[in-house]
């Protein structure tokens, strides 16, 4: 292997029914390189390992600084950024050069190469009403108050960009379940603690107190050490254990 070179290897697929296989790159090391500009290198030149002049590969970028989650992928084994991935982090030095492997997250279907669907996290945040209704779009004026501390608490949540890494994580979400994961629990505990947001706690409630809700967690707690903005995503759905519970009891005393 030369000396100053990224040895990169993508799985690849063509569409959603392709069967997946694996491409191997060179290219020459630059410091502070980041996944993404990796990626372009092989875009503008995408000649593989072998000298065979191959079709680009496809991923999918927005914000380039974090906020967006649309460029999540595998690095190296892990799910992560890779707008935010520097390559001397994900893929330092070592003896045999350095290398870095990329593949598409697994746990939503692929769209074509390192490109996913993640419309089931959307999906999920229609099935939880993962907003605050409003009455119409007149001036509503201030709204009810907020201590402090829900509000931080309240940020700490909001903060979630829907990048599906604590999904990717978590071994309860497979190809058995439809287990709705941890992002989407985190944001009914956002939306049932906002004054508003309150009055359709109830519906969230339901929404996950199915089999395919909180009692599908496993408490595996992938997902917080996953989540890039470090949501406090084991304290919600400790909440909501307890929240569910007593929201059935009065349910099933009738109040
Ligand atoms: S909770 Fe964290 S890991 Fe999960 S989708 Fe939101 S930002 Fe990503
Ligand atoms: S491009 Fe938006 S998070 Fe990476």
């Amino acid at each position: 292997m030369a000396q100053g070179t990224i040895e990169v290897r993508i799985k690849r697929q063509k569409d959603p029914d392709d069967t997946p296989y694996w491409e191997e790159f060179s290219l020459p090391y630059r410091p502070r390189m980041n996944v993404i500009s990796v990626l372009m290198e092989i875009q503008q030149n995408p000649v593989n390992k072998a000298g065979r002049k191959v079709t680009p590969v496809a991923w999918e970028q927005a914000c380039l600084e974090e906020v967006c989650g649309s460029c999540t992928m595998l690095i190296n084994g892990k799910v992560r950024q890779s707008c935010s991935a520097l390559i001397d982090k994900v893929a330092p030095e070592t003896a045999g050069g350095r290398s870095l492997t990329l593949e598409p997250m697994s746990k939503f279907p692929c769209v074509r190469d390192l490109m996913v669907d993640r419309s089931r996290m959307f999906e999920n945040m229609k099935k939880i009403q993962g907003w605050i209704p409003i009455d119409g779009t007149y001036d509503l004026g201030p709204g009810p108050r907020m201590s402090q501390r829900e509000q931080q608490l309240a940020y700490d949540f909001s903060r979630c960009m829907t990048c599906g890494s604590c999904v990717e994580a978590c071994p309860q979400v497979n190809e058995k379940s439809n287990f709705i994961g941890p992002a989407a629990l985190g944001l009914v505990r956002l939306y049932n603690s906002h004054p508003t947001g309150k009055l359709n706690a109830d519906e969230r409630l339901d929404a996950i107190s199915g089999p395919d809700g909180i009692a599908s967690c496993g408490n595996a707690q992938n997902c917080v050490q996953v989540c890039p903005k470090e949501i406090p995503l084991t304290r919600a759905i400790a909440e909501l254990h307890r929240d569910t519970t007593v929201h059935r009891i009065k349910k099933w005393l009738g109040k």
